[in-house]
């Protein structure tokens, strides 16, 4: 009996010499073995297995990136994450070795490629509980960007930049609890094709919790109140227009509403007689301003640089811009605590 008991003792501390598993939202279930699972053990959500296997025979993969989707527990394959009643809340197919972006900028690297590309399947509207969708750096070749992702009520993050998919659909305004959206260059190299062009932002004023927009390299050319669109977004904290064939920046804009902005890039934009806007004055969360290369004319005094005391990285190069540069040097240093650092 005494042994037992010692054994029994000495079970309970090794099972303690263990750390309790910590309860996170995002879970990987590493310890269940890949594949001897027996039907009773497997904690994956059937039908958003067979989805996830449907959605993958969509695919090329080259590389056979998607190797470890075999099997029943679909909660431990690369690139699924579940939450703790195992539905799948993220799917994260970007590649972040980055080979797929150097083959498509044309640099010859030996092997398969590792670019994911085919088709992207409306299987995918059978994972219901998906919070966070990525398929940035992949190569869907000119693939129209399905209008269906609009479907994806709970999307909090959705990433295709780099991904040569066309188009960014309007129906995307829909999903109001979206914080990070990135389309950035996401038709390259197929900018060229007319139904990458986006013809206005009024679809954007809808996710209302945005926190993050980079419609970088997307031309938006047609898009004239692109800025009352954006405006309407108060929680918006990164914004990204950068090379965005913009050609309309108003002067005056009486009814700042982002008090959240602390990033704002502009470059690259063909500004058409526009000079440094007015209602920067206005935009004092803003920490760095980017507005290189975007046909700016005029004074530089045209902003209240005192106002602007969270501002740490200023880049204006490459613009028309006249006027006494101590101006912005006297007026960033009236703030209380200057933060200018560049
Ligand atoms: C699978 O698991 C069962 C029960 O745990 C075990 O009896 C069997 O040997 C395992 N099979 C393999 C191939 O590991
Ligand atoms: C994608 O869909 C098209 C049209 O249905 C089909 O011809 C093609 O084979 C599919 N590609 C893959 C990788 O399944
Ligand atoms: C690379 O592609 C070739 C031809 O499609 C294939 O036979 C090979 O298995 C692939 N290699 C890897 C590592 O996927
Ligand atoms: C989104 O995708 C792009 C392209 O692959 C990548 O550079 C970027 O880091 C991704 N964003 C995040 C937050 O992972
Ligand atoms: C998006 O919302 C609009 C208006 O609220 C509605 O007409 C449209 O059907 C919705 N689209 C999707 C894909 O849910
Ligand atoms: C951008 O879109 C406009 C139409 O809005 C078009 O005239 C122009 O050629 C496009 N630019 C590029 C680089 O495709
Ligand atoms: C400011 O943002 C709120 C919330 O989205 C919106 O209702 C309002 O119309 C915006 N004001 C302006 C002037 O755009
Ligand atoms: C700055 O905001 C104030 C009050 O919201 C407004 O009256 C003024 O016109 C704005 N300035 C510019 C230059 O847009
Ligand atoms: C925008 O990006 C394209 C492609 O990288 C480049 O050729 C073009 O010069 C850029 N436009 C501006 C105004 O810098
Ligand atoms: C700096 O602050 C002083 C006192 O508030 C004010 O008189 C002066 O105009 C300000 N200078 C600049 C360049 O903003």
């Amino acid at each position: 009996m005494a042994c037992w008991k010692i054994l029994v003792a000495l079970l309970v501390l090794f099972l303690l010499s263990f750390p309790l598993p910590v309860s996170v939202k995002a879970i990987k279930a590493v310890s269940l073995p890949l594949t001897n699972t027996t039907e009773a053990k497997v904690r994956c959500v059937k039908s958003e297995r067979n989805a996830l296997l449907r959605f993958k025979q969509g695919f090329t993969d080259p590389s056979d990136r998607l190797a470890s989707w075999v099997g029943k527990e679909c909660c431990i394959w690369k690139g699924i994450y579940c939450d703790a009643g195992y539905n799948v809340i993220r799917l994260d197919l970007n590649d972040r070795t980055n080979n797929c972006y150097w083959k498509k900028v044309g640099y010859s690297i030996p092997g398969n490629s590792t670019c994911l590309g085919g088709n992207i399947s409306f299987d995918l509207l059978d994972l219901h509980h998906l919070e966070y969708l990525d398929l940035g750096g992949n190569d869907f070749q000119g693939l129209t960007t399905p209008n269906f992702l609009s479907s994806l009520k709970k999307l909090q993050y959705l990433n295709l930049s780099f991904s040569s998919l066309i188009g960014v659909p309007p129906s995307l305004g829909n999903l109001s609890n979206l914080q990070y959206l990135n389309f950035r260059a996401c038709s390259y190299p197929y900018d060229n094709v007319e139904r990458s062009w986006v013809k206005d932002l009024n679809w954007v004023s809808g996710l209302s919790s945005l926190k993050y927009l980079d419609l970088a390299y997307v031309n938006l050319s047609s898009a004239t109140h692109w800025l009352d669109s954006i405006n309407k977004l108060p929680s918006l904290v990164t914004l990204s227009l950068q090379n965005c064939s913009l050609h309309y920046l108003p002067y005056s804009f009486p009814n700042w509403n982002m008090t959240s902005l602390s990033y704002l890039s502009l470059s690259q934009n063909k500004f058409v007689n526009s000079e440094l806007p007015k209602w920067l004055s206005n935009a004092t969360t803003i920490e760095t301003l980017y507005m290189v290369y975007s046909n700016i004319e005029g004074p530089i005094s045209n902003v209240e640089w005192g106002k602007l005391c969270n501002l740490q990285k200023l880049y204006l190069e490459q613009n028309k811009l006249n006027g006494d540069i101590s101006r912005v040097v006297e007026g960033l240093s009236n703030c209380s605590n200057p933060t200018i650092e560049v």
